[in-house]
């Protein structure tokens, strides 16, 4: 009965190749609709205000802020143009203390400045600050925001499961609440709370007040996505990077597009002739997504149902938990665990994402480290069959989403015609880059990506199959571990008031 229900739900996350294709397509017809116009789509295909990315040329000392992923970072970024590059750089990573699971944006912005001039104070010897300058700072902030230019932004909407409102959090107990965010780290859960009160404000506004609070003569100069982030950071290094995909807690993409295929755009076309997109994929939806009814339930009970359809089959936040729903439904219907269910069952979100890529990757005969997951996170222990059965979920969960995330990926290089050889080489003889190296770079960041082996081989495996080997071989993922706060400081020394001196 168990393998039964296990071989339903495993059909239901079925992703055959011609169905990897049609979410290809949706997700190539779902940007053109989101760039055609603002609302357009479930994909908000948002404008990033950057035009330009970096060159290498960039000079000075810079900081950054990066909010939004597992852990809260400040970065000081020392870059000495083409010469040297980043000749130093140093960053902090801060979690937010429990005192402020409940209050204000202005508590939380004001911890934050506080975290940057105390990391300021600690300025590193060979730092060299331009003197008479104000300190400037790229703001990486990894929450949907209409950009009202590169400098400011209204927040759109919580994602991740942020989206709660300041009285419904009044009346969630604090273990609850706790309990659905404890996903990733213990203490992000409650700045997120905290967040929820700035829902529509300018949120490079409510840094700078902060700044002005505490007396830091510091100016935001650029206000970016961390897939903008880690694209920027990208490119520093790398010509070919056209696109960058976050894999963590929440997933998103972002991507170049040229200026005139994008029809919303209002005002005078940038000199550059393109601009990156913030694609916010985690809203796609299309009638191909495979979804079971485990995906049903995950959603209603989540903190933004019907919304985030995408990020809730593919990302480090819900991954462990769909896993966990599915061992439930067999204990509850088919005494997997035997008579009783477990009680840790019931918890959501007990199960994390890392330990599924344990139990994913253990090899041992006799299933050590599912073994180990099964005593540590539900207090259960289970024959050698349940074990295998539980690394089959895992594998079934799992292999869904890296091969939609490739579906993805690949939508995207289809929308900018560098999804088949003959498309690449007439790209760049366009942009005159012929023979200077032929690959298109997807850069990558976040803890889904970095830490889950499997994942990674499933989601490049896949992406082969719907490139096919020649073109596959013009395309390379790589890691870009935390160049999203360094592509921030990057687009804020190229966004320089000082710039044109
Ligand atoms: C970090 C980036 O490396 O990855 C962040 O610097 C990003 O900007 C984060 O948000 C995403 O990963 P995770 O796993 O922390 O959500
Ligand atoms: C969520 C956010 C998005 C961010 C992504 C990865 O999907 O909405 O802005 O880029 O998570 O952190």
């Amino acid at each position: 009965r168990a393998l039964a229900i296990y071989h339903d739900f495993r059909d239901g996350c079925a992703t055959p190749l011609h169905r990897l294709r049609q979410v290809v397509d949706a997700m190539v017809v779902e940007m053109h609709a989101g760039l055609a116009l603002e609302g357009g789509s479930k994909l908000k295909m948002l404008l990033s205000y950057v035009d330009n990315l970096p060159t290498g040329e960039e000079n000075g000392l810079f900081y950054a802020l990066d909010l939004g992923g597992t852990n809260f970072r400040v970065l000081r970024v020392q870059l000495a143009g083409t010469e040297g590059r980043i000749l130093q750089q140093e960053y902090e990573e801060v979690s937010i203390p429990q005192a402020l699971m409940v209050g204000s944006n202005e508590e939380l912005f004001d911890f934050i400045v506080a975290e940057l001039a105390s990391f300021i104070t600690r300025e590193g010897e060979g730092f060299h600050p331009l003197l008479g300058r104000q300190r400037e700072l790229g703001f990486t902030f990894s929450f949907p925001v209409k950009q009202t230019s590169i400098d400011s932004g209204n927040l759109l909407k919580w994602t991740k499961g942020f989206a709660i409102k300041e009285t419904e959090y009044a009346r969630i107990e604090p273990q609850e609440v706790q309990r659905s965010f404890k996903c990733c780290t213990s203490t992000s859960w409650n700045r997120r709370a905290l967040l929820c009160h700035v829902v529509g404000k300018d949120v490079v506004e409510e840094l700078q007040a902060a700044m002005g609070r505490h007396k830091l003569d510091m100016r935001v100069t650029a206000l970016v996505n961390d897939t903008v982030g880690t694209l920027a950071g990208g490119r520093y290094w790398n010509e070919d990077v056209m696109v960058a995909v976050i894999l963590g807690t929440g997933s998103n993409a972002c991507y170049v597009e040229r200026a005139d295929a994008i029809p919303k755009w209002r005002g005078v076309l940038p000199k550059s002739g393109s601009t990156v997109i913030n694609m916010e994929w985690g809203s796609f939806w299309s009638s191909h997504l495979p979804r079971t009814p485990v995906d049903d339930t995950l959603d209603a009970d989540s903190l933004n149902p019907g919304d985030q359809g995408f990020e809730k089959l593919i990302s480090g936040m819900y991954l462990g938990d769909i896993v966990r729903r599915i061992l439930l439904k067999m204990a509850e219907e088919a005494a997997l665990f035997g008579n009783t269910v477990p009680s840790n069952l019931f918890i959501p979100f007990i199960l994390r994402t890392p330990d599924v890529s344990a139990m994913h990757a253990d090899e041992s005969a006799d299933l050590k480290e599912v073994t180990r997951v099964l005593r540590v996170v539900f207090k259960t222990q289970a024959s050698l069959r349940v074990r295998k059965i539980v690394v089959d979920v895992c594998d079934t969960v799992a292999g869904r989403a890296a091969r939609l995330v490739a579906a993805g990926v690949v939508g995207i290089l289809k929308k900018i015609g560098r999804d088949t050889v003959g498309n690449i080489d007439m790209a760049r003889l366009k942009n005159n880059l012929a023979g200077k190296g032929r690959k298109t770079v997807v850069a990558m960041d976040g803890g889904l990506y970095e830490h889950y082996p499997k994942f990674r081989t499933y989601l490049n495996d896949t992406a082969v199959e719907l490139l096919g080997k020649e073109a596959a071989e013009q395309v390379a993922v790589e890691l870009s571990k935390d160049g999203s706060g360094i592509g921030a400081a990057l687009l804020a020394a190229s966004h320089s008031q000082y710039s044109s001196d």
